[in-house]
């Protein structure tokens, strides 16, 4: 990977053997022009042969040059008011109450690796040589300010990493009222954008659409990243399928507030940013100051969704993801919200944990109520002291009981928030988000605490860490289940409101940091209502993440099939539950349930003492297959081949590194009569090698299975006699398929 730079021409190439993104300094302006973003082209000493310019009516900025409008130029990072009448990627306040900036060209730098960013989760390197940073300084005179865009391109990824800083190099404050991560000028408009959308229990659904001239965004202002839209949008060709054409995936790294906007204007120029919503947004920025964006990590693919799609999973598996538990494997965990909700003791949380341990489960997770007297969801969130009605031993004693029975313990916690009730709220009533003189309103009866002060958060970390110091605790569930209403901190002036929520976000990293670092073999699963903070910035704390409240196994498949299309299997946390199904009343086979929570961080989530013999002994066998294929399933490659926001049918598959295993999940939502042959096309094997499906007589080879497929055809021999041969399965019935290359 290499970084160019023409000192003449002032441009810059970033390049690696897939991508190039090229940009330049305007020789009169000095603002940053964009040249290219894609597919790898040859490097030249200029490419100023790209630049594209005509006279058309408009405003400029020289005298005398009518091509000197900044509306007809594809800049890098552009400005509002200054002959460019689109939407910007910055706007500021100065002193004087003017928005007008005037950030010119300084001077470069190259970075050999990528600096981390302060106090916000990134994508890293391990050593230097895997990534170089262009860093690009910027200077207003007027404003005082440096400008400092960052780009970080990896030397084997089609991956480039952006973000901004602003400093304040004068005498007096400024706000920032706009600063996105990135933005990027496509040349033209023919593009389809997808992004995920959905609510509570049907989060990532994906969406498709035309785009056309105007504004068409994606956004969050509840203060979490949200399940109505995933902070990630891409831009597709209209042929682009899943497995072949051009893409450009935006996933911004961060867990509250954001925009993802898609501008095209008149001239079908189309403007894509990303980055925190400036609504309501205004940072003071004093003097000596420095204001940093989060990452908005950008792939270009021209192998499809999926191509895309695995250039996140890689990044974000190994390099977004630290600590302790990112390589290793992720244990299979039982937890108790759905078996019990709040109603349960010692005595029925032991039951549950010695019979999922005789089944082979390896972690019990204690869900909500433990604490205060919460025997609903109308109490006690704050007061993180155990139920002794509950638990009279304490979560110290039942934790050395489940340690016992040999299986790690794990627990939930919400700190975000507070009920009315507690000794916390009657101590500190004024630590809630909530506007003076306005009503403070509810959300699941719950109050969000002021994490925008350090105070608060400590105070939080003091209670957990009382738990915590005491107790056998291997993992932690962590929930936050409203959003933000009335947003306001006393603990700020009037003039600084409008930095609450990315403060409370900064509260809620600085929460993470403290506890990984006091308890780095702890495994944090986070949790928001389900998905709603299924995001690339609590990833970096979290390498896991619960997809969604709704457990039931056909919604799972599109929920599962969407949040893949940004985040690893390693991340989406997906489990076997009850039936008939909590979220929706259905009732899907139990090998199904479990054919669908393979394909995440699997685990259980039901009453396993109520299981039948025949579920029991299913059960059993589950835990020890999931063993055997977890580094497959964790590790391996993943490709969609079945759409079920599009058909009936569903299927996807992980394939080893090596090719040399792979493992198939098919599911039929419907069953058919007499219905047309069915064949799934693989991929990702290696077309040379030769592979047996276990439980069938015959071998095929790699070419073979992508080509034409595995023919599901039942075999009508066993059905001799009857009408047609191939329903025996029923509704959401399901198969897996494992392959392993044997000796031609
Ligand atoms: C919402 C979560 O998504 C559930 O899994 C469960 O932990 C409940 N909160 C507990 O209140």
């Amino acid at each position: 990977m290499t970084i160019k730079v023409n000192q003449l021409t002032k441009e810059f190439h970033l390049y690696n053997n897939q991508i190039s993104y090229i940009f330049r300094v305007l020789e009169k302006s000095n603002h940053l022009e964009h040249l290219y973003f894609g597919k790898r082209i040859k490097h030249r000493d200029s490419f100023s042969h790209l630049i594209e310019r005509e006279i058309r009516p408009s405003c400029n900025m020289f005298e005398g040059d009518h091509t000197s409008s900044l509306e007809h130029i594809k800049q890098e990072y552009p400005s509002f008011g200054t002959t460019d009448f689109r939407y910007p990627a910055h706007m500021v306040t100065n002193q004087i109450g003017s928005h007008i900036t005037n950030y010119q060209y300084q001077s470069y730098q190259i970075i050999p690796g990528k600096p981390a960013l302060e106090n916000l989760p990134a994508t890293y390197v391990e050593d230097s040589n895997e990534a170089n940073t262009l860093e690009i300084t910027l200077i207003d005179e007027v404003l005082q300010s440096k400008l400092i865009l960052s780009y970080t391109i990896y030397s084997k990824r089609n991956v480039i990493c952006r973000n901004a800083r602003f400093i304040n190099t004068g005498a007096e404050a400024f706000y920032i009222n706009n600063a996105m991560s990135t933005s990027v000028d496509f040349p033209d408009d023919e593009y389809e954008m997808l992004h995920l959308a959905g609510a509570w229990a049907r989060e990532a659904h994906v969406e498709v659409q035309k785009i056309s001239k105007g504004v068409q965004s994606i956004y969050s202002a509840r203060g979490a990243s949200s399940h109505t839209h995933n902070p990630f949008l891409a831009l597709k060709r209209p042929d682009t399928t899943e497995h072949t054409g051009e893409v450009y995936g935006f996933s911004l790294v961060y867990s509250g507030n954001f925009l993802g906007q898609v501008e095209v204007d008149t001239y079908s120029v189309t403007r894509v940013m990303m980055g925190i919503n400036p609504f309501q947004f205004k940072w003071k920025l004093n003097p000596n100051e420095t204001f940093q964006t989060p990452e908005c990590v950008m792939v270009y693919s021209n192998e499809g969704l999926n191509g895309m799609s695995q250039t996140y999973h890689d990044i974000y598996r190994t390099r977004l993801a630290r600590g302790y538990w990112r390589d290793r494997e992720r244990p299979i965990l039982i937890n108790n919200w759905e078996a019990t909700y709040f109603n349960f003791n010692e005595e029925k949380i032991l039951s549950i944990a010695k019979t999922a341990r005789d089944f082979g489960i390896e972690l019990f997770v204690l869900d909500d109520g433990w604490f205060g007297k919460r025997n609903d969801d109308t109490s006690s969130l704050g007061d993180w002291f155990e139920d002794k009605e509950k638990l009279p031993n304490g979560i110290q004693g039942l934790s050395e009981k489940i340690e016992g029975l040999g299986m790690k313990f794990g627990l939930w916690f919400e700190p975000e928030m507070v009920c009315k009730d507690t000794k916390l709220f009657q101590q500190h009533p004024d630590w809630i988000v909530a506007t003076p003189n306005r009503r403070a309103s509810h959300g699941r009866n719950q109050f969000v605490l002021d994490f925008a002060r350090n105070e608060v958060v400590d105070h939080i970390f003091t209670l957990m860490d009382n738990i915590l110091s005491k107790s056998q605790i291997s993992y932690i569930k962590w929930d936050m289940n409203r959003h933000m209403t009335e947003i306001y901190s006393t603990s700020l002036d009037f003039d600084q409101q409008g930095e609450v929520a990315h403060r409370y976000i900064l509260g809620v990293y600085r929460l993470y940091e403290r506890l990984i670092e006091k308890y780095p073999e702890i495994l944090f699963e986070s949790c928001a209502g389900g998905g709603a903070r299924f995001d690339p910035g609590l990833l970096y704390y979290a390498p896991q993440a619960w997809a969604s409240d709704d457990t039931d196994a056909a919604e799972r498949l599109k929920i599962q099939y969407g949040t893949s299309m940004v985040y690893p299997l390693s991340s989406i946390g997906s489990h076997v539950s009850a039936v008939p199904n909590h979220q929706v009343g259905r009732i899907t086979p139990i090998d199904t349930r479990a054919n669908v929570a393979y394909f995440g961080t699997f685990g259980y989530e039901l009453d396993i003492t109520n299981l039948s013999d025949e579920e029991k002994y299913k059960v059993k066998g589950q835990t020890s297959f999931f063993k055997e294929k977890r580094q497959l399933i964790q590790n391996g490659r993943f490709y969609r081949l079945l759409n079920p926001f599009e058909s009936n049918e569903v299927s996807w598959m992980v394939v080893s590194e090596d090719k040399k295993e792979a493992m198939v999940g098919y599911y039929k939502v419907l069953a058919k009569p007499n219905d047309k042959y069915y064949r799934i096309k693989l991929k990702g094997l290696d077309p040379d090698k030769l592979y047996k499906i276990e439980g069938k007589e015959t071998t095929h080879y790699g070419d073979e299975l992508m080509n034409i497929g595995i023919l599901l055809a039942e075999d009508y021999t066993d059905r001799a006699g009857e009408y047609w041969s191939r329903e025996k399965l029923g509704d959401f019935s399901s198969e897996l398929f494992l392959l392993k290359e044997v000796n031609a």
